[in-house]
């Protein structure tokens, strides 16, 4: 949430850092701005809405080769020209942009900042404010600088500019994500290397409670003690192209059409020499160690878990609990004897599954993080890691991230399985490989979904989800997807819970889509559909190609039972995809949500 960049170098620093904070837009993209130095001072442009309406005020005639800049998703204080960043200290001499929460920034104001006016509501300009108190009390800029990160709790990525110093961009991190990227006579600050990729693959990954002094020829990392930090840099195995929209309306079609090339590289990458699946053996022990998994999620990653838990517990026969990340933290179950924890999260950002793994660690359990993006905080503080090798996942909606997490956690099922001598009755690679042409079956039906979208949900303001066992949880992605993009307000419910309560909802003409891929409860979910159709419900049945009935409005093709989440995902992300686009919806960016939830 929030994305920032920061350049110094002899490029043309305003392009460079709208540039970047274009390719941040998906962290957040309320409200933006840039500040850049020359021998005039430093300029501030802010604005409230999208990166566009931020360059069409940047003046094109200041010409600098320092700058940093930021893109918002509102936490303190209403999305606004006002709160947006950079924010300045009272004198104007420093300038800040900054990503995360400072949660003892109200108390900051009240025992060091009485007398200085807040021209803000966020918990950004205390920062900025105490360096300047700290300097105006005689203290060099960095040390100002360091005893203001020991003073902050709470998360931060930051880059503040000093305006009697066009040399260095001041630069620290606890707990948000940031970079810093080299370059030849110039060097970038971004929260994504996707941000910077354009001029450099080189980045240096930081880590909490560093701060970093970035000139133009020199990057010097210290902890806050003043210690200097080496660390050698790392290559981003990015390719320009995988971030851009290409010839697609929008990144959520491009990534829904991106799951079968998705899943075979994931067979790909988990086979070994010998053509079969394989899972570093460390990861296999943990998991045999263990007597119960504990998968800790949020959101659409939460519904792979579901789903996760049925294939390891079907296949491994390891009990599972599958628990949201947010409430895990307090809300804790009584833990077996030997638990291991798995993390599910496509950024390997969601602050709310940091903090439990950060808790459990102190526990003293083991952990796995299953994620998209390598390097990430979940996957650099985790004892495993396991990538999903989706390519960069950019718009808001998690489509292809989610069938990737179920073909990793699918294959770490099935390795764990052979490895508990567990036969499995059925060869995972060649399904996956039925599952990734299924797949391309049902990207090659996108003008059926978009009628069936027209047919169900074009004047609806509400809709429900059904199914029942492993349907049952693509019912809840599926009311998700609907409801993020499209704002029509979905939930997924077991079949046979409606009737339970929420079946008081069903008026004329209710949309109810209902899953029915699974032969062991196929007459169940349809005698659901019924009560539902009695009270007057239009229903939309998706099944499952040898399970199909005339009345069925759109049939996937015929998988392996287990693996249907893989495939009956598509339809509903697809017939999400089209109710937001009939409904004049920003489809990548859809109001309040940002796509990567760094705070808690
Ligand atoms: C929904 C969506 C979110 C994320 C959730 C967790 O389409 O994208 O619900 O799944 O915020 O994010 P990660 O997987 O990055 O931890």
């Amino acid at each position: 949430m929030c994305g920032i960049v920061g350049y110094i170098g002899n490029n043309d620093t305003k392009e460079i850092l709208l540039k970047g904070l274009e390719k941040l837009e998906y962290r957040g993209y309320d409200s933006a701005g840039i500040a850049v130095m020359n021998e005039k001072g430093v300029h501030v442009f802010k604005e409230k809405g999208r990166i566009a309406d931020l360059r069409a005020i940047v003046d094109e005639d200041v010409m600098t080769n320092i700058g940093i800049g930021h893109t918002r998703w509102a936490t303190h204080g209403v999305p606004s020209k006002m709160n947006s960043h950079p924010h300045q200290s009272a004198t104007g001499r420093f300038t800040l942009v900054h990503n995360g929460v400072i949660e003892n920034y109200d108390l900051l104001k009240r025992e060091y900042l009485t007398g200085v006016n807040f021209v803000s509501e966020t918990d950004t300009e205390v920062i900025v404010q105490l360096i300047e108190l700290f300097v105006q009390d005689g203290m060099e800029v960095i040390e100002a600088f360091r005893k203001t990160l020991t003073l902050l709790h709470g998360s931060y990525a930051l880059a503040l500019l000093d305006e009697q110093n066009s040399e260095t961009i001041y630069v620290a991190k606890n707990k948000s994500p940031l970079l810093v990227g080299l370059g030849d006579g110039f060097n970038v600050v971004a929260s994504d290397a996707m941000a910077m990729i354009q001029v450099t693959n080189q980045y240096v990954e930081l880590m909490d409670k560093e701060m970093v002094l970035v000139t133009k020829n020199e990057v010097t990392i210290q902890n806050l003690n003043g210690e200097t930090i080496n660390r050698a840099p790392y290559t981003a195995e990015l390719d320009a192209s995988d971030i851009e929209k290409g010839t697609y309306p929008h990144y959520m079609l491009k990534e829904i059409d991106e799951q079968p090339l998705v899943m075979r590289k994931i067979i790909q990458m988990y086979q070994n020499e010998q053509g079969k699946l394989a899972i570093d053996s460390e990861i296999i022990s943990a998991m045999n160690e263990s007597d119960r998994i504990y998968i800790i999620a949020a959101g659409t990653s939460y519904h792979a878990g579901l789903v996760g838990k049925q294939f390891i517990e079907k296949m491994a026969k390891i009990p599972v609990e599958v628990h949201i990340s947010s409430e895990f933290g307090y809300n804790m179950p009584l833990l077996s004897e030997k638990p291991l924890f798995i993390f599910i999260s496509q950024s390997g950002e969601t602050a709310d599954s940091r903090a439990v793994l950060v808790n459990v660690k102190e526990m003293g359990y083991r952990t796995l993080t299953i994620t998209n993006a390598p390097g990430s905080t979940l996957s650099r503080e985790a004892d495993y890691t396991l990538l999903l090798f989706a390519g960069p996942e950019i718009a808001v909606a998690s489509t292809k991230a989610y069938t990737a997490q179920l073909a990793v956690l699918a294959i770490l099922a099935e390795v764990v399985a052979e490895s508990r001598n567990i036969s499995v009755d059925f060869d995972l690679v060649q399904e996956l490989g039925i599952v990734a042409n299924a797949m391309e079956v049902l990207c090659d039906s996108k003008e059926i979904i978009e009628h069936i979208s027209r047919e169900f949900l074009a004047v609806t303001r509400n809709a429900f989800f059904i199914g029942r066992g492993i349907d049952y949880y693509v019912g809840l992605e599926g009311a998700l997807k609907l409801k993020e993009i499209s704002y029509i307000q979905a939930e997924g419910f077991a079949g046979g819970e409606l009737k339970h309560g929420t079946i008081a909802l069903i008026e004329e003409g209710t949309p109810v889509i209902a899953l029915a891929t699974q032969e062991s409860v196929n007459l169940s979910i349809r005698g659901n559909v019924k009560e539902v159709v009695a009270r007057g419900a239009n229903p939309c049945i998706i099944s499952m190609n040898g399970l199909n009935m005339d009345e069925d409005s759109f049939v996937i093709p015929e998988v392996h039972d287990l693996l249907t989440p893989l495939i009956s995902v598509i339809p509903m992300q697809l017939i999400a995809y089209y109710a937001a686009l009939h409904r004049d919806c920003d489809v990548d960016k859809p109001r309040n949500l940002a796509k990567s939830v760094t705070v808690e």
